[in-house]
Parts: structure tokens; sequence; C-alpha cells
């Protein structure tokens, strides 16, 4: 007799919705990601519009990308918006100082990444600088980007050559505060935020701006306590969190040649994300029972030792089936907590981290965790159906994790679509689905996986891994039986 994973899909009594944003992306000035990623500058000969490769652009919209977080991360907190506007030849240069000591021209600045997103269809998310800026710095910032009237900063911004406000709807109020944002505490950091977020008008034009928090290094739940406690929910629009999935902050491991016990101990990290969503989310409920404040993972992913021969401070590494896991299962939780999370930001999106795309001058290349994106990109803006199951283990030398991770949701169009993800490395796993509940017919599925965990798509083989049709289920009596190869993502369709 077969094991079967029984799982069950019930339409949800008080509907929520997946927002699209947790789908979100974030470009930061650090090693390749914006210099030599995103932006190549109008005369390359690599197709650009305004500066932008056209490859990553149609790359991304295809993704359906619904927001950008941006200039940073850590270089947020040192970055002085008024030097990356106006003529590009008058601009003073920046030094990065904590990615790579790089002199940037500040040629990539606000008018470029605001078009930027304008052209993708994708909300900006600008990061303030709270650690090295001043309260009328901010200010004005969201003054130039966002008032329709008269008043200085409009009027540089029209000088400059954009007449009508970009109406920017997400603002990050610091980065990293506990860290490279400032070092502060808790305690400082919720007052600082407190007179930064009074002075960030709603200008009337924009229908109200969304002021984002920077929230805890991963389990530290004091800082959400402490947050939630000191900042009236009427100032506050989100709560960030920042994790990442990491075998050992002084022991990394490869990217691409990493053991079976490095797998095991990355998955763990990554399946963390549950726990700490959900003790994050119940002090968020005891201050904001009505769940207005939005719970925002702005930074989120795998973090290995950089690419041999590459800066240390570019953070450039390859990306694998490991990766793919890593997606499908965060993603899965993130679609499961839709209630309060409803931004999230893959780290990052071009050559850093956990990239969905990689660059090697005028070639490019999409990674697994693109394609895990674009597999689940149809649940953004649809209905979560709960599901229920009991996962089986996945064991590795005595140590155990939950192998199937599981997400479902309907459209409005009534495509009820189903992610599931088997971390396993090793085994396959059958799961079995009472099709009848949902009352779903013509069902087809779409399946990423490989050979190899440690297979990834390289500049010479760029297709090695990408989604294919799945056969591997049939359909019984309304239940459907369904086996997932190890170490693959599935999404069913169906209506
Ligand atoms: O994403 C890389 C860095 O990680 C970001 O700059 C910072 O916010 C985090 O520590």
């Amino acid at each position: 007799q077969k094991e079967t994973t029984v799982l069950s899909i019930k339409k949800a009594e008080n509907p929520i919705v997946i927002n699209k944003n947790i789908y979100g992306h974030f470009a930061e000035h650090l090693g390749r990601c914006i210099y030599g990623g995103f932006f190549v500058g109008d005369t390359s000969k690599i197709p650009n519009t305004a500066g932008v490769r056209n490859d990553i652009i149609a790359a991304l919209k295809e993704l359906k990308i619904p927001n950008l977080r941006w200039p940073g991360g850590c270089f947020a907190d040192t970055y002085h918006w008024k030097d990356g506007i106006g003529p590009k030849e008058n601009r003073p240069t920046i030094v990065n100082q904590w990615w790579g000591g790089t002199t940037e021209d500040n040629s990539f600045g606000t008018h470029d990444f605001l078009n930027l997103c304008e052209v993708l269809g994708a909300e900006p998310y600008l990061a303030g600088n709270i650690g090295s800026g001043t309260v009328q710095e901010l200010a004005d910032w969201v003054q130039y980007v966002n008032f329709a009237g008269k008043s200085p900063m409009s009027d540089l911004r029209k000088k400059n050559g954009r007449n009508e406000p970009w109406k920017v709807k997400f603002w990050g109020v610091g980065n990293e505060a506990w860290g490279c944002g400032g070092n502060m505490t808790a305690e400082y950091y919720a007052g600082e935020y407190r007179k930064y977020a009074t002075f960030m008008s709603d200008w009337e034009n924009t229908g109200g701006i969304t002021r984002i928090a920077s929230g805890s290094n991963g389990a530290d739940y004091n800082w959400t306590e402490v947050l939630m406690k000191n900042i009236p929910t009427n100032m506050i629009g989100g709560l960030g969190v920042h994790h990442y999935a990491v075998i050992n902050w002084n022991k990394k491991g490869d990217a691409v040649d990493f053991s079976e016990d490095q797998y095991f101990e990355t998955m763990k990290s990554a399946l963390k994300m549950e726990e700490l969503v959900t003790k994050h989310a119940a002090i968020m409920d005891k201050y904001d029972p009505a769940k207005k404040v939005t719970m925002a993972v702005d930074e989120w992913g795998g973090w290995y030792e950089v690419e041999k021969g590459t800066n240390p401070g570019f953070l450039y590494q390859q990306n694998t089936m490991r990766d793919a896991m890593i997606a499908g299962t965060t993603l899965n939780t993130f679609n499961n907590h839709a209630d309060r999370v409803r931004m999230a930001n893959l780290a990052q999106c071009v050559n850093v981290l956990q990239a969905v795309i990689l660059t090697d001058e005028a070639k490019m290349i999409l990674t697994p965790t693109y394609h895990v994106m674009k597999m689940y990109r149809v649940h953004q803006d649809a209905e979560l159906l709960p599901v229920s199951f009991t996962s089986p283990m996945y064991t590795f030398e005595g140590k155990s994790l939950p192998a199937i991770s599981a997400s479902a949701s309907k459209d409005k169009s009534g495509l009820v679509h189903i992610s599931l993800v088997n971390v396993d490395s090793k085994k396959e796993n059958t799961i079995t689905i009472d099709l009848n509940e949902l009352g779903l017919k013509n069902v087809t599925a779409t399946i990423l996986t490989s050979k190899k965990l440690q297979d990834y798509n390289s500049f010479e083989k760029p297709n090695a891994i990408e989604p294919k049709e799945f056969k591997g289920f049939k359909n019984a009596k309304g239940k459907l039986e369904l086996t997932i190869p190890a170490f693959s993502v599935v999404v069913l369709e169906g209506k």
C-alpha cells in the first residue's frame, strides 16, 4: 500500500485575497544589481529603454512584477536622493560604503527608477534615509515625487522634466534600523519613526501613502512588540520583517557545490519563515486586531558565499534547485498568511543573492527562482483557499522537516491553482486531493524539477531548468492522485 498525503482544500468562509504585492522584488545599489545589471546606460549596445536593459524589462513584465523596492537595503540609509536628480554630468559621486566601497556616479536616480516602475507596471517602494539623512530631506523626497500643486519640490521636479507626480504609495521609513540603518534600539527607532512619519505627507492627490517601518531581524519578537506598542496604528501602514535562509552566517557554504547536510540546513532555515510569520503576526494581532497594519517581509531569500573570484561585497551567487525549494515553500507560507502578510520582497532581483535574473555582459539568464515566481504569479490577487494536510517528513541523518508545502487560490475567472513543493531530496511523495469539494474539472499541471538538486541555469545552458507540462497525476472518481518527484515544484490548474 502506497503512503499518501490527503490534502483537503475548502472554500473559505470569509475569503481573503492574496495581495499581489507578496510577489514583490528588491533592487539595491549593491554589486551588479543596478549598475551593470538593470542599468547599462542609454549609450550601451545592449538594447535598452532609457538605459535599462530591455531583456530584463520583458522578463520582469512576464512575472507580473507588482512592486520594486529601491534603493536599499543598507544603501538606503546612506543615500541622498537630491544627488541623483538633474543633469547627469552635474551629479556628485557616492561611495557605496556597505557594498564593496565602489564609487557610483549617481546616474541612476529617482527619475530613472520611477520611470522604470512605470514601464514595468510595478508599484515603486522607496526606502527613505533615516540613518544618515534628515526629516526635511525625506519630507522633500515625498513632496518631490508626489505633490501635484506648486511647491519648491514640485517645481524642481518639473524643471527636471517631469510634470505629473508619480504618486508613490509605498515608503520605507529606514531599513534595518537595528543594524546598518543606525544600530538603534527598538524604543529609539519607534520615536524616530513617529517623527519621520509625521512629516511624510499624504498629499491629497496620492490617495494616501503607506509608511512601512523597518522591521525585526528574523526572530527578534521584542522589536515587533515595541514598535506595535509605541506607534499608533493610524501612523503605520506596514511593519517589516527580514529573514534570510542561511546555514550559518560565518560559514554560509557554496551556492552550487553543497552537500545534502547543507541542503537540509538551508531548508530548515527557509522553513522557519512559517514560525516567524506566525509569531510576529500574533504580536501584531494583540495591538491591531483589525489587521490594518501589513506585515511586509521586505527581504527574504537564500544567502550563500559569493561565487569564487567575484567581489565579496557584491553578493553574487548562482541559483539552483535548492533556491527553487526556498522560493516555492516561502511563497506558500506567505499565501497562507495573506490576512497579515500583504507585501514581500525577494532579495534581490538581478545579480545579487537569490536573484531571478543573472547577467554577464550582453547575456541574461532566468534562474530556477524566476521560474517558480512565474508559475506562482497566478496567485496574485486571487482568493486564498485554505489547505489542510499532515505532511510526510523529509528525514536526513536523524533530523527531519516537513516534506510537503502547499497553498491554493481561486482567481477572478474562477480558475483554481494549487502550488505544491516536495523538498525531500530523494523521495517522491503521493498526494490525494478531493476535487469534488471544489468542483474541479479539467486539471492541468506544470512542474519545475531537474536531475540534481545542485543543477542550475548557466550562461552556456540557460534553459537547463524550465517549467514543463506535468502528467504525473490521475483523476479517479473525483480524487486527484498525484506523485510529486523529489525536490520539485508543481502547480495544478483547474476550473
Ligand atoms: O540584501 C542585502 C542586505 O541584507 C541589505 O542591504 C540589508 O538590508 C540586509 O542586511
